[in-house]
């Protein structure tokens, strides 16, 4: 993966390019998530439009747009809603509550967050994290299609509903999840999303179950 000397991309605050002052200035991220800025090479362009996106509502309330994390190609690909205000903090996905659920649902299939990618529906903040609207989730489709191409996985497993909406619009994710489904050449695998095992402790079994399986979909052994 290569790392780009992009201002925009990088997580440091440099008060010789902001006039913000210092009190409002964004956190800068702990050491050990400086290794989820790096761009892969092909995804460059992608990040940058990320960046100046003016499509809809959420960029006028929005900090840092949260284009995505993880090397392209990469074999296993999620796909989460929206930031929450730690992610819109600190332009990574997954890097609150959330994402510490996530990190422990990759650990027990032996992966981790800086080889699989991940992304969100939608790349900016919803005020006071509501919903994604139609029209919010509309305006970064292409944003979305474009990152499936380049990363180019095996495997999507899908958090929480509106990414499961993309392949499964009529479904319910109570009746789903964990059904692995092929499309395109790749499976595509319907999950909850963490925080609803957070919000109710036993989807967390059935997270952890749900996740057993991705190993023999990457393996080919379904
Ligand atoms: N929830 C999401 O869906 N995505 C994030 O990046 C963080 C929390």
């Amino acid at each position: 993966m290569t790392t780009l000397a992009n201002p925009r991309l990088t997580p440091v605050s440099d008060p010789q390019r902001s006039p913000v002052p210092d009190d409002i200035r964004r956190p800068v991220a702990p050491a050990a998530l400086l290794p989820l800025y790096e761009v892969p090479a092909g995804c460059a362009t992608t990040y940058e439009e990320i960046a100046d996106c003016p499509a809809c509502v959420l960029a006028k309330t929005r900090s840092r747009t949260v284009p995505g994390s993880g090397p392209a190609p990469c074999d296993l690909m999620f796909i989460g809603e929206a930031p929450g205000q730690r992610e819109d903090e600190l332009g990574l996905p997954f890097v609150g509550r959330s994402g510490q659920f996530l990190d422990d649902l990759l650990a027990s299939i032996g992966r981790s967050r800086t080889d699989v990618y991940v992304t969100n529906v939608v790349k900016c903040r919803p005020p006071a994290n509501r919903d994604p609207n139609p029209e919010e989730i509309a305006a970064c489709r292409d944003y979305l299609d474009r990152q499936i191409a380049l990363v180019a996985p095996r495997v999507i497993a899908t958090l929480g509903r509106f990414s499961m909406a993309k392949w499964f619009p009529a479904e319910r994710i109570s009746q789903i999840h964990g059904r692995a489904v092929q499309r395109d050449g790749r499976w595509i695998v319907p999950m909850y999303h963490p925080a609803a095992a957070l919000r109710d402790g036993s989807l967390r079994a059935v997270m952890k179950q749900d996740f057993a399986q991705i190993p023999s979909l990457l393996a080919g052994t379904v």
